[in-house]
């Protein structure tokens, strides 16, 4: 697990974004997974300036977005097909069709979640898997206690989540579908960003404490190919930040494009 510390947000996504680009133009074809929510914003602002005054061509990347809420309508600005839209697609020349988002408003929901892994593997499986982390420590929405093993489905949002992530005005969601541990574990590289001081307890839970299914983070320490970014302020509470430093510093001598660097 390669952990980068930045001392702010905005480099951060800036990094964020260099590594993305590089896989785009190491394959044009990259399938790229998506997150929503607010830490990879700046992520996608640098991407699209990268679009627009840099000639970054994603018109052969495909894209599958990690989660959304169940019972509301795409139509609602709440929904993480409305966001990711607003924030990212809607900005770039990827193609509508090369673009999935789990569907929370339909009715067969078993068969919905797995034509999603079919439609994953038809495209040949995640290239580079972004991720944000809640503070109950999950991933997409694999609340505590999520199976390690788990595949596309629905999950019911603990209270934590539902407080800091949703705000709709009338019927609150309580359920999500979402990737499983297992979907995002089979991504070829995973990149986790985190910022802010709400999310120490959760990154330190991943990174350096025990794998277990209360912080579903925590299985990115069974994956071959993980980059964890964070600014000063999420990294906090890591006992090991020396060591990551070092860690950095012999990379950037040896395989400096895993750093993002220019
Ligand atoms: C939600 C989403 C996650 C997201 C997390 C963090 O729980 N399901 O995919 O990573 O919130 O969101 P934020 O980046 O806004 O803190």
């Amino acid at each position: 697990m390669l952990v980068i510390v930045d001392e702010t947000q905005e480099r951060s996504s800036v990094r964020a974004a260099n590594i993305v680009a590089k896989q785009i133009e190491k394959n044009r074809r990259s399938v790229l997974g998506l997150a929503t929510g607010k830490s990879p914003v700046g992520l996608y602002d640098e991407i699209i300036r990268m679009h627009r005054e840099d000639e970054l061509d994603l018109s052969g990347v495909t894209t599958f977005n990690l989660d959304e809420y169940v019972g509301i309508s795409r139509e609602h600005p709440q929904t993480f097909y409305a966001q990711i839209h607003k924030n990212f697609l809607d900005h770039v020349n990827i193609k509508p069709e090369n673009s999935h988002i789990p569907d929370g408003s339909v009715a067969d929901f078993e068969r919905n979640c797995d034509e999603y892994e079919t439609s994953i593997r038809d495209a040949g499986g995640i290239d580079l898997q972004i991720l944000g982390i809640g503070r109950t420590g999950h991933i997409g929405f694999n609340e505590p206690t999520s199976s390690l093993a788990s595949r596309t489905r629905l999950k019911t949002l603990s209270d934590e989540t539902i407080a800091d992530n949703v705000s709709i005005d009338g019927d609150i969601p309580t359920i999500a579908i979402t990737m499983g541990i297992g979907t995002i574990l089979e991504a070829k590289h995973l990149m986790l960003l985190a910022y802010g001081n709400a999310k120490a307890e959760a990154v330190v839970k991943a990174v350096e404490g025990p794998l277990t299914s209360s912080v579903s983070a925590s299985a990115l320490q069974m994956h071959r190919n993980v980059t964890v970014l964070l600014d000063e302020e999420a990294a906090a509470n890591l006992s090991n930040r020396d060591y990551s430093q070092r860690v950095v510093e012999q990379t950037a001598k040896y395989s400096p494009e895993r750093l993002g660097l220019k």
